[in-house]
């Protein structure tokens, strides 16, 4: 294995998702071994409990470099946490040469995207399904008025978002208002990819400050921003959740794999998702019973709200790692770039 191959292999793999494009890792090579770093600090703090957030992504970007590997005549094998001293330290990844070969996803890596434009009220097909759906950790739901419910629960998250302070602070400051920013590859969400409404657009520069969406809240802006959202949701061809046994750092990895790999087979059928994740992160904090950041009166509201969602997937025991909504739309107008991967080597 050679240093150049590791660097080609992560210049691809980093076009992972991850929570707001946190990118939230950073990688060392030390005798022809791979160090895959976890960056605490990256992503949205009251959004990225326990890391659960980053934790997903780097699964992505793990099922990326294992998808990658062949391409360049390796197979990748992957230990997670090897140091049970050092949690930041998520995976150590060893190559062994095999035959060049791409894998059947490989072209796929660079091409997903989150796609955040309304979907048609089309279904998928049986072989869309088998293909999507064939994990047992993936649950999914295509009937109207299951996922009416389930829509209508995800966004509550909207109008707690608009409703507490701390969540508005950190969601504003987390955008990218410009072009020139997004080329760089810099963390945020491009306002483009987005794809508001254009009241709304024009609206959003006043929004970001609080005082004003306090007011706008006052006549009900919060409640109907999250009515639109979940209508929003609803029109997709099916809502799916990816569920773990449990809630440790390895499962959120291994449910970012799982997601990594729907994502990029639903990007081959030419099918458009987007993760629908912000009230699960709440209801992991609610949970843990830590609601210092949200009002009391939103407490049972993200309760409710994720109880229902479990409820209406049919899900008993376990943990819902994450959720998208997947279907046929138009392609995005905008989509987000990466930073050069943060690579320290100490092979020559
Ligand atoms: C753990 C996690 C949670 C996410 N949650 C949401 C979400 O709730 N809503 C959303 O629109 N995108 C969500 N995303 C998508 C990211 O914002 C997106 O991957 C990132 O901005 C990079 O854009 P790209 O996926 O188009 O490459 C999530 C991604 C991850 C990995």
């Amino acid at each position: 294995m050679t240093v150049e191959h590791i660097k080609e292999i992560l210049n691809i793999a980093v076009w992972a998702p991850s929570g707001d494009n946190s990118q939230p890792w950073r990688f060392e090579v030390r005798n022809e071994k791979l160090y895959i770093f976890n960056i605490p600090d990256r992503d949205n703090p009251i959004l990225n409990f326990k890391q659960s957030g980053s934790y997903v992504a780097h699964g992505g970007l793990i099922e990326n470099i294992s998808i990658a590997s062949p391409h360049f005549g390796y197979s990748a094998n992957v230990s997670l946490f090897p140091d049970a001293q050092n949690k930041d330290l998520v995976a150590s990844v060893s190559f062994e040469n095999t035959d060049k070969k791409d894998h059947p996803l490989f072209n796929y890596i660079k091409q997903r995207v989150t796609n955040r434009k309304p979907y048609k009220n089309e279904v998928l097909t049986q072989e869309q399904k088998d293909i999507l759906f064939e994990s047992d950790n993936v649950f999914f739901r295509e009937d109207k008025a299951e996922k009416k419910i389930i829509a209508s629960a995800a966004s509550t998250m909207e109008r707690i978002a608009l409703e507490t302070p701390a969540i508005h602070k950190l969601f504003f400051r987390g955008i990218l208002w410009n072009k020139k920013d997004n080329d760089a590859g810099q963390g945020g969400l491009y306002i483009k990819t987005l794809e508001l409404p254009p009241p709304i657009r024009v609206a959003f520069k006043f929004l970001k400050h609080w005082a004003i969406t306090n007011i706008f809240n006052k006549i009900g802006f919060s409640k109907l921003a999250s009515k639109g959202n979940a209508g929003v949701y609803a029109k997709s061809s099916a809502l799916y959740v990816v569920v773990m046994d449990s809630d440790t750092g390895k499962d959120f990895i291994n449910a970012g794999r799982i997601s990594q790999r729907i994502w990029l087979n639903a990007t081959k059928l030419g099918l458009s998702v987007q993760p629908v994740t912000g009230i699960l992160f709440l209801a992991r904090r609610v949970i843990a019973g830590d609601t210092g950041v949200f009002l009391n009166s939103h407490i049972p509201l993200i309760k409710n709200a994720y109880e229902k969602i479990k409820a209406t997937f049919g899900i008993g025991s376990g943990t819902i790692a994450m959720m998208f909504r997947v279907g046929y739309a138009n392609k995005p107008t905008a989509r987000s770039y990466r930073l050069s991967p943060h690579i320290n080597i100490e092979d020559k």
